[in-house]
């Protein structure tokens, strides 16, 4: 039986005051989860966020990662500066990194590789746009976008990552994905990582992410093959993450 487990991506918002209390209240529910728990803060805040959450079973990702170790990249943050600020998740391949940086399925490939030398767990983000959607592309995309990751790291590496679908039209929209629609992309997921190993695409766990609610979130996760969520939006609120937390 897999864990869920429920991550907060809380993206390019808040302050130091607004995540202390962020934080406060996500502790105040977290211990009673059945899902696990995952907040992914902007880099600046980590070690608050480390600090705040030290003791408690909630745990620590970033939302990005360079595939160099050190040197003059500029603005860039390597994955041993992640696992030092007491990260053990970090998030590759968003779709708004892919798409407003222009990240290729390449380039996330080697950050899954460059996370998972420190030790890092990553957590891959996959998912098609409407236009590829609607030309019946989606299962051929997000295979892309995974099997490039299975080609650089091996798929013994899934054993310590996780997938996340998230079709780039739920994403802050207010559109959700169909409990059968996220149902039918991650199966083909689990498929895409059966063809290599039986054993590891049974123990993978495969999250949805698209504006997840409290409202909609046990409906999603009592899908065969979703294994919890990615939250955007409704992590920013410690009652709503709570409640997705709760469904889990
Ligand atoms: P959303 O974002 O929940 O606000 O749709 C999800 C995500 O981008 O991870």
């Amino acid at each position: 039986m897999r864990k869920s487990l429920v991550a907060g991506n809380w993206k390019m918002n808040g302050s130091s005051a607004s995540i202390e209390e962020l934080v406060a209240g996500i502790l105040a529910g977290a211990g009673s989860s059945p899902a696990d728990v995952l907040v992914c803060p902007p880099h600046v805040y980590l070690a608050q966020v480390a600090a705040a959450l030290s003791g408690s079973n909630v745990k620590l990702g970033a939302q990005d990662v360079s595939v160099e170790a050190s040197g003059a990249f500029t603005g860039d943050v390597s994955a041993s500066m992640l696992k030092e600020m007491g990260c053990s998740y970090v998030l590759v391949g968003h779709s708004e990194r892919r798409a407003i940086h222009g990240e290729s399925s390449a380039l996330v490939a080697q950050k899954f590789v460059a996370a998972q030398n420190e030790g890092l767990i990553s957590v891959l983000c996959v998912g098609e746009t409407l236009e590829e959607r609607e030309a019946g592309n989606t299962v051929a995309v997000v295979s892309e976008q995974f099997e490039a990751v299975l080609d650089l790291a091996g798929i013994d590496a899934m054993k310590k990552a996780v997938l996340a679908y998230e079709p780039v039209w739920a994403i802050g929209t207010g559109k959700t994905a169909s409990a059968e629609q996220a149902q039918e992309v991650h199966a083909q997921l689990r498929a895409v990582a059966a063809a290599r190993s039986v054993e590891v695409a049974g123990g993978m766990q495969i999250l949805y992410g698209g504006s997840v609610k409290p409202s909609n979130a046990a409906e999603l996760f009592a899908m065969a093959d979703i294994d919890g969520g990615l939250i955007g939006g409704a992590s920013l609120q410690a009652e709503d993450f709570l409640g997705i937390c709760a469904a889990g």
